[in-house]
């Protein structure tokens, strides 16, 4: 008999050797329970632990962001002319480069990889995230610390790497050069001129959204026609703010059509594309496919507009966010003196005095 620690099976279930006439009952001990259960569950495992890794990797690239790109390679003419020898993205905005505060909005963000993309004489904007071993020792002998915490501010953003875009033939061009350092993963992107007041939580909303519904997500901000003209255009559907994203009703978009600097006339809506993007991997797909566009450059906009009719296991879907925050278009002379006024206003240090400056020139 068993006892309650033996479990008798017939023995049909085990094979009949030769010269066995009467049915057999096979006696297993617990032990051997025990070791056959974990067999079967050893051989399960190795066999769907490769598909649960693979899903669980799709869920994972739905979610997370690591990598962004910073377009970096523009002439700067609204800018000359300083752009002639100076980056405009090293124009200092207070008391640093306008691309510190891109990465530093980008590493808030949750973003640990930056990739600018750049060309020739723009390597300044390399060296300022990279140390300066001379400067830091000599500053370290002066006993200069505030100064030297500052040129060691770097190390506490996200890592940046650049690769060059020789030709310039538009920013979809720009985009596509950094799909072999990105890879098969969503980026976010952000334009340089395009710049976020200090704690944008932007980006993270955007992230969130992304987390919520996959597909592509961009900024959108409120334009008179007029304005849209210079910007992606768009027509779109409000949606229903979804659990875990935090934007109020009436920010979120599903944008159905978009289109690259339209005339007046076919200006969609009040609500035009700025520079952060949260792309899905196809995006990079689209890219390689597309024809000139407006001014005849390859429009990133061209790109991501085939996300809308692109289903949604495929990485489509196109989403817009309405920005509630200030923004700041450097690229432009005007726009550049306004952030500039903006931030040193409150700047703990600078600000008051400025502020009285600024009122008795004003009196004048
Ligand atoms: C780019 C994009 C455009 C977008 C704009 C936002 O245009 O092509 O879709 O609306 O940035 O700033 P650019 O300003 O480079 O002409």
């Amino acid at each position: 008999h068993a006892s309650s620690k033996e479990r008798t099976i017939p023995a049909r279930s085990v094979s009949r050797l030769p010269g066995m006439s009467a049915p057999v009952r096979l006696r297993v001990s617990r032990a051997a329970r025990i070791w056959l259960r974990s067999s079967c569950l050893a051989v399960i495992v190795s066999t769907f632990a490769p598909i649960f890794a693979t899903l669980a990797g799709m869920a994972d690239k739905k979610q997370t962001v690591i990598h962004a790109v910073v377009p970096s390679a523009g002439r700067g003419t609204r800018f000359l002319p300083i752009t002639k020898s100076v980056p405009k993205e090293m124009l200092p905005v207070v008391d640093r480069p306008s691309i510190e505060y891109i990465v530093r909005e980008a590493t808030d963000a949750g973003i640990e990889d930056v990739l600018f993309v750049t060309r020739a004489g723009k390597q300044s904007i390399e060296d300022y995230f990279d140390a300066e071993p001379g400067l830091e020792a000599d500053l370290a002998r002066a006993g200069k610390r505030a100064a030297l915490d500052s040129v060691n501010e770097y190390k506490q953003y996200a890592r940046v790497h650049s690769v060059r875009q020789g030709h310039p033939l538009g920013l979809g061009h720009a985009i596509a050069q950094a799909k072999q350092h990105v890879g098969d993963a969503p980026c976010a992107v952000l334009l340089p001129d395009d710049l976020m007041e200090p704690g944008s939580q932007l980006l993270r909303k955007m992230i969130q959204v992304r987390a919520a519904l996959g597909g592509t997500v961009v900024a959108l901000l409120k334009v008179t026609p007029e304005q849209a003209t210079a910007y992606a255009s768009t027509a779109v559907e409000v949606l229903p703010i979804p659990e875990g994203v935090d934007l109020e009703e009436g920010q979120l978009m599903r944008i159905t059509d978009v289109t690259e600097k339209p005339p007046l006339e076919e200006v969609k809506s009040e609500y035009a594309v700025v520079g952060r993007y949260l792309l899905d991997p196809a995006v990079f797909t689209a890219l390689e496919t597309i024809e000139p566009g407006a001014g005849g450059e390859y429009q990133l906009t061209d790109g991501y507009a085939r996300m809308i009719d692109l289903p949604e296991e495929e990485g489509g879907g196109l989403y817009g966010v309405v920005i509630d925050e200030r923004r700041f278009d450097t690229g432009d002379k005007l726009g550049y003196l306004e952030a500039n006024v903006t931030l040193a206003l409150e700047d703990p240090v600078l600000g008051a005095e400025l502020k009285e400056f600024l009122r008795s020139k004003l009196e004048d």
